[in-house]
């Protein structure tokens, strides 16, 4: 395993990280607390020390895993996310109050005294233009509840935004579908030694390769219900790619790289940037994480692979999703 620095924290961190929204079972099936454990060991023993959270997965369960995981890996740094729990989801519900009790409770699922990283969890457009929220984050980081914060972004206009204020990192979706970020928001972010978390870097599994136009999710995934948008931006389900265009597109690039393992591959592109600290595939099962922990061995993409991948994003996916995140 390699190691980069996630911008202003300082921490080194795995070049492949584990996100955990799908912790401890496939999306939807009961939490499973072996099965989670397992997952985070598998993990830290492939070479991962980076593992992202929110205070919603799994109703806190995937932040108490990994609570419970720090107290044996103390070594370990994390992000979580706050704010998706607000209902209504309005940017006046981004209040000083409201912020500090998602802290205070982070803090406790967790079971430690300052938090590594805390994102705010895509929050409304408007909130990155009211600054008493960075300014809240600020006394919270004054106050030693929190070490540092960043942002989880749904556009690339709102992670460009975000760099006004004291942010350490930014976490965004970047991967062989969503190529937007490193045209318009890379460079900048490194500029500011703001660091990158590559969120949804397989596309929603799209990007292993594994699927087929037959290939069909279970009702609670979001991979059902949040197709077109349903229950949260279509963005964060298969990058906001139509299923059928994905497969296509995915079979193409395996065929074109000659490879029947597109994952690694679709690791290993990410981290052709500099910018991006660190990439965040999440796992329904240890294996998984196991396997993709290898994609930072890789040899570089030449630069023929390299325009394969443009190449087909051009074809396939670049109208229209290029303009909508
Ligand atoms: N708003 C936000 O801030 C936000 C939103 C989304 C995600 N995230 C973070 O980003 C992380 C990653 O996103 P994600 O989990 O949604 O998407 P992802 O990493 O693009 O895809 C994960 C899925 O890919 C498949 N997969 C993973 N490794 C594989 C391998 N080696 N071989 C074959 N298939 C493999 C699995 O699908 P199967 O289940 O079909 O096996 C797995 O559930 C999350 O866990 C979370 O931490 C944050």
């Amino acid at each position: 395993m390699k190691f980069r620095t996630l911008g202003k924290t300082g921490f080194k961190i795995s070049e492949v990280s584990l996100g955990t929204w799908q912790l401890g079972g496939k999306w939807g099936d009961p939490f499973d607390e072996k099965d989670a454990a397992a997952t985070l060991e598998a993990a830290y023993e492939s070479g991962v020390n980076y593992f992202d959270t929110a205070d919603i997965y799994q109703d806190g369960q995937s932040e108490h895993a990994v609570g419970e995981f720090l107290k044996k890996h103390p070594d370990v740094h994390y992000s979580t996310k706050m704010g998706r729990k607000l209902e209504p989801h309005t940017p006046a519900s981004y209040s000083k109050e409201n912020l500090t009790a998602f802290v205070d409770s982070s803090l406790q699922n967790m079971n430690v005294e300052s938090l590594d990283l805390v994102l705010l969890h895509c929050p409304p457009t408007s909130v990155y233009y009211d600054p008493t929220v960075f300014w809240t984050l600020d006394e919270l980081k004054k106050a030693g509840k929190i070490q540092n914060y960043g942002v989880s972004v749904e556009r690339v206009e709102e992670a460009e935004k975000a760099l006004q204020f004291n942010i350490s990192a930014v976490e965004i979706i970047f991967n062989m579908f969503r190529l937007r970020p490193a045209e318009h928001f890379f460079a900048e972010a490194q500029a500011a030694n703001v660091g990158i978390l590559a969120r949804v870097p397989l596309a929603s599994g799209l990007l292993s390769g594994k699927y087929t136009t037959a290939t069909t999710f279970g009702k609670a995934d979001h991979r059902s219900y949040n197709r077109n948008g349903a229950a949260f931006d279509k963005g964060e389900t298969f990058s906001g790619v139509d299923f059928a265009t994905g497969v296509k597109a995915a079979d193409e690039l395996k065929q074109r790289l000659g490879t029947d393992n597109l994952a690694d591959l679709a690791l290993r592109y990410i981290l052709m940037y500099d910018a991006v600290s660190t990439v965040i595939p999440g796992a329904s099962k240890p294996e998984q994480i196991i396997a993709n922990a290898q994609a930072a061995e890789l040899p570089a993409f030449t630069d023929q692979q390299l325009a394969i991948v443009q190449d087909v994003y051009d074809q396939y996916i670049k109208n229209p999703v290029d303009y909508l995140w």
